[in-house]
């Protein structure tokens, strides 16, 4: 009920007819999993849930055979505190040098029962916690910039980076093609770990400097030092997982001996209205040209609702997300599929409390349910859960009564179904030559449309609008939703409508 690498393999073929490039895993490294596989306790092991390194290694070759390739989820900022390192920390006591590699502090008060600062973490609650010494008394405070169960590592020891160089050339060597690289704006920390000032803009997207959790200079050594020992594997390549909203900070990440590719998740938050589109799709081709590289997009991602349900669920945030669908895949660069977008779900708001597994549930006091939402397992086949997903019937997320419309099986023949969009979007991409430049020429376009154009020549226009507005001329390539009803003045395209034409 859980998913695995011999599944992976088994739907490769289904990867195949969907006609993506690769495959990005979420962490399969061995993890206690308090945080989805993001808490690794052995990070050149392939967790037993999932299988093991043979497994992966099979996997690896499966697709490689099929021309895609294998990017694994790089955890580098934070361990599990089953993490050797980290029990030997908390055995080894106060001052000694297995703390140093961690964030160990005196609490501040008189008897040090305050933590050492006051940043929160990203889970809710303080970005400390207390541990018990070996007399029993409570002693020093370690940061965690996410669950407690996630020490933040000391990039500043040499350990961390040693370590993290054999890491990288323990998959490489097995045939991976790259890492995606968990809070790549996070890893280094201030010296003087100070107090976060009061009105400091706490966000997601981090937008406000003095949010000194992320964003320090020390970050870029640590890409640096990525980027050398993965630039001795030609063809490999790194993904920062970047949420640093200004432009001129988040090139900084793509400098030619940093990362290759970063996500920018300005699309990935903007709402179902041109004029956002425009902003975030104009903020990320400018972070590429600052740093002359090739911008990355996705509409979702496993910790993000997804788009179906933020751009309004049911009929009308489907329709949405099919056209915002068309636009990701016009832009020029590299676009990333949540898996199961392909099949229009919606993030499933319905779990019972008592299932949820997301750490943010009971960081925030059950104030907010997380991310369990967009992790529901996708739906393959029949009509009731766990629908082809598991031979058991207990799945690790359930999955919801109402997905048998869902599933590949129901969709896979029918034209009009999301699956079947995405697969001839794929395609008709596919067949393009692909645009020479990471830009795009806007085109004025009636209130609440956008139209742009690659210069490959291919034209991509989206209506957010309530009404229908007059199609662009030239030939149609493919459309989000019926391009009806025709007027006597010709073609129209339909609210919450795109289309790919060529012109004329
Ligand atoms: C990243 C991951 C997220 C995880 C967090 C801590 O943001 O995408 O899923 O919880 O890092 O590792």
């Amino acid at each position: 009920g859980l998913g695995d690498l011999q599944g992976v393999i088994d739907r490769v073929g289904y990867l195949e007819l969907l006609g993506v490039d690769g495959v990005w895993l979420s962490p399969i490294m061995r993890s206690p999993g308090a945080d989805h596989g993001y808490d690794v306790s052995d990070p050149r092991d392939v967790d037993p849930l999932f299988g093991d390194v043979e497994t992966l290694r099979r996997l690896v070759e499966t697709l490689h055979a099929a021309r895609m390739v294998l990017i694994m989820d790089l955890v580098p900022n934070h361990t599990s505190v089953e993490h050797p390192w980290f029990a030997a920390a908390v055995d080894a006591g106060p001052g000694s040098p297995e703390r140093e590699r961690y964030f160990f502090r005196d609490g501040l008060g008189e008897d040090g029962s305050l933590p050492p600062n006051n940043w929160p973490s990203v889970f809710g609650g303080p970005a400390w916690t207390r541990v018990t010494e070996h007399d029993g008394t409570p002693g020093q405070w370690y940061l965690h910039l996410f669950a407690p169960e996630q020490p933040d590592l000391d990039w500043s020891h040499p350990d961390v980076g040693a370590d993290l160089d054999e890491t990288l050339r323990f998959w490489l060597d097995l045939g991976v093609d790259g890492f995606r690289i968990d809070v790549a704006h996070g890893l280094a920390k201030p010296d003087d770990l100070a107090d976060l000032p009061d009105d400091v803009e706490i966000a997601q997207l981090v937008v406000d400097e003095r949010d000194a959790r992320w964003d320090r200079p020390g970050v870029h050594d640590v890409h640096r030092r990525i980027r050398a020992v993965v630039d001795e594997y030609p063809g490999a390549a790194t993904f920062g997982e970047v949420w640093v909203g200004p432009v001129d900070r988040f090139a900084r990440y793509l400098r030619p001996d940093e990362l290759h590719f970063a996500f920018h998740f300005a699309l990935t938050g903007a709402p179902f209205e041109a004029g956002a589109v425009r902003e975030a799709v104009d903020s990320t081709l400018e972070a590429s040209r600052i740093a002359g590289s090739t911008p990355t997009w996705a509409l979702s991602n496993h910790d993000v609702v997804r788009e179906v349900t933020r751009y309004g669920n049911g009929a009308l945030g489907t329709a949405r997300a099919r056209a915002m669908l068309l636009v990701e895949l016009a832009l020029p660069g590299i676009a990333f599929i949540y898996n199961g977008a392909e099949l229009g779900l919606p993030s499933d708001f319905s779990i019972p409390h008592d299932r949820l597994t997301d750490p943010t549930w009971e960081r925030s006091g059950h104030a907010e349910t997380g991310r369990d939402h967009c992790r529901v397992p996708i739906p393959w086949e029949g009509t009731r859960p766990p629908y082809g997903f598991s031979t058991a019937d207990h799945t690790w997320l359930p999955m919801p009564t109402s997905w048998g419309r869902h599933t590949v099986e129901a969709q896979i023949e029918d034209p009009g179904s999301t699956l079947s969009l995405y697969r001839a979007a794929i395609e008709t991409r596919r067949s393009w030559p692909g645009p020479r430049t990471a830009s795009v020429e806007w085109y004025g376009a009636p209130s609440g449309c956008l139209a742009f154009r690659r210069d490959d020549g291919v034209v991509c226009a989206l209506n957010t609008s309530v009404r229908s507005v007059p199609l662009p001329h030239g030939e149609v390539l493919l459309s989000s939703g019926p391009l009806t009803p025709e007027t006597p003045t010709g073609a129209i395209l339909p609210p919450d409508t795109a289309v790919w034409l060529r012109p004329h």
